[in-house]
């Protein structure tokens, strides 16, 4: 059994460092010709180009990869993208014709909330591209396109390799919209996919630095009452994604917050030894969102929390404010997200088992949600 998990005594802890491989895999054969290419694409040219609205609709984590999406498709093709829950999507009557592209992402692919949404959506002549990493599922069975993770079947119920691989999949459909659009040119579509390729080598790089001081902390930090997780922007996402972790398989009160929302309410939470996670933007990369997550670790560090910065790798202005800091190389905005969930997968799984928890089973959830 140890062999099966790779060494390790769970299978999450595997699948968290195969994440190199899967994306690479997710990436490998979509750009044909210098083109964008899905796995399934039974729409035509036209009625991708009359696409005016994109609605991306998921649950859990990959409800947090498809915020992501809402930043690429939206800086790549200059197209209005909104992302919802699915339970609350298919229950507000939402705007559908047939110039509006849902994407749903699911793991998968049997989701009953997310289904439920695509029935939705086509029955209003919406159309209905899939990110999904089962092959064959009712989702991508139902759907006009079809992009497929390929993250291999994933055993730990709290989704891993699974979520950065439908986070770059998302990329992907970005640029494969943005190309039918003619927002980016062959050449540019080129250059990003390239960019977009070099995600698993600073996935990799992450996990070779980052795994065993940040078990060390967990295991530090294991007998907290709660931690809050903050982030800007693409890091936003991450800070939701590093708290549903720690919930799922740690059992322990954690919550995500926008950090630009920390004045208006979070900022009363924090006391003496209350750890918090921050997710910085690169200091080069986003200068001005860099200096205002500056202030409010500051502001937090002031009250007497614990700071936990996952911060790019030689940014210096963060040191002085981090009791912890975590390292990840500097990448472009959209990988981002990829190179700092690693770090906060592997903090969730080393608390979860510090407290003696079975982290590829976590009590009361299931790995595929099949009912409403
Ligand atoms: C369950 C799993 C989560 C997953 C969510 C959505 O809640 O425990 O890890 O993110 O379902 O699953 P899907 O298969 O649709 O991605």
């Amino acid at each position: 059994a140890a062999a099966e998990k790779g060494g390790h005594d769970f299978f999450m802890l595997k699948e968290i460092e195969e994440q190199p491989a899967s994306l690479a895999d997710t990436l490998r054969g979509h750009l044909v010709d210098g083109r964008v290419v899905l796995d399934e694409q039974r729409l035509s040219d036209q009625e991708l180009r009359d696409i005016d609205k994109v609605f991306v609709v998921a649950c859990g984590t990959a409800y947090h990869a498809g915020l992501l999406a809402k930043y690429a498709i939206e800086h790549w093709c200059r197209i209005p993208v909104e992302v919802e829950v699915a339970s609350e999507f298919r229950y507000r009557d939402p705007v559908l014709d047939r110039s509006t592209l849902v994407v749903a992402i699911s793991q998968s692919g049997e989701t009953a909330d997310t289904l439920e949404a695509v029935r939705h959506a086509r029955e209003q002549k919406a159309r209905v591209l899939a990110i999904c990493n089962t092959n064959g599922a009712q989702i991508p069975r139902e759907s006009d396109a079809v992009l497929y993770t390929h993250a291999g079947p994933e055993v730990g119920v709290a989704a891993t390799k699974t979520f950065t691989a439908q986070v770059i999949a998302c990329y992907l459909v970005g640029l494969a919209l943005a190309q039918t659009f003619g927002t980016k040119y062959a050449d540019e579509v080129a250059r990003e996919y390239a960019e977009l390729e070099s995600s698993a080598d600073a996935v990799a790089r992450v996990l070779e630095a980052v795994v065993e001081p940040t078990r060390a902390l967990a295991r530090d930090l294991a007998p907290s009452k709660a931690v809050l997780f903050l982030g800007r922007h693409v890091g936003f996402p991450v800070a939701l994604e590093g708290a549903l972790k720690l919930k799922e398989l740690a059992y322990m009160h954690a919550e995500g917050f926008a950090a630009g929302e920390l004045k208006h309410g979070p900022i009363a939470l924090i006391e003496q030894d209350l750890p918090v996670v921050v997710v910085m933007p690169s200091p080069k990369g986003r200068a001005i969102l860099h200096q205002k997550l500056l202030s409010n670790i500051r502001e937090i560090q002031a009250r007497g929390a614990r700071t936990i910065v996952v911060a790019e790798e030689g940014d210096e202005t963060v040191r002085p404010f981090a009791e912890h800091l975590i390292e990840v190389p500097a990448v472009s905005t959209l990988l981002q997200p990829l190179v700092a969930s690693i770090p906060l997968q592997v903090f969730a799984a080393e608390v979860a088992r510090a407290r003696g928890y079975d982290v590829d089973k976590p009590r009361n959830l299931a790995k595929s949600v099949t009912v409403e």
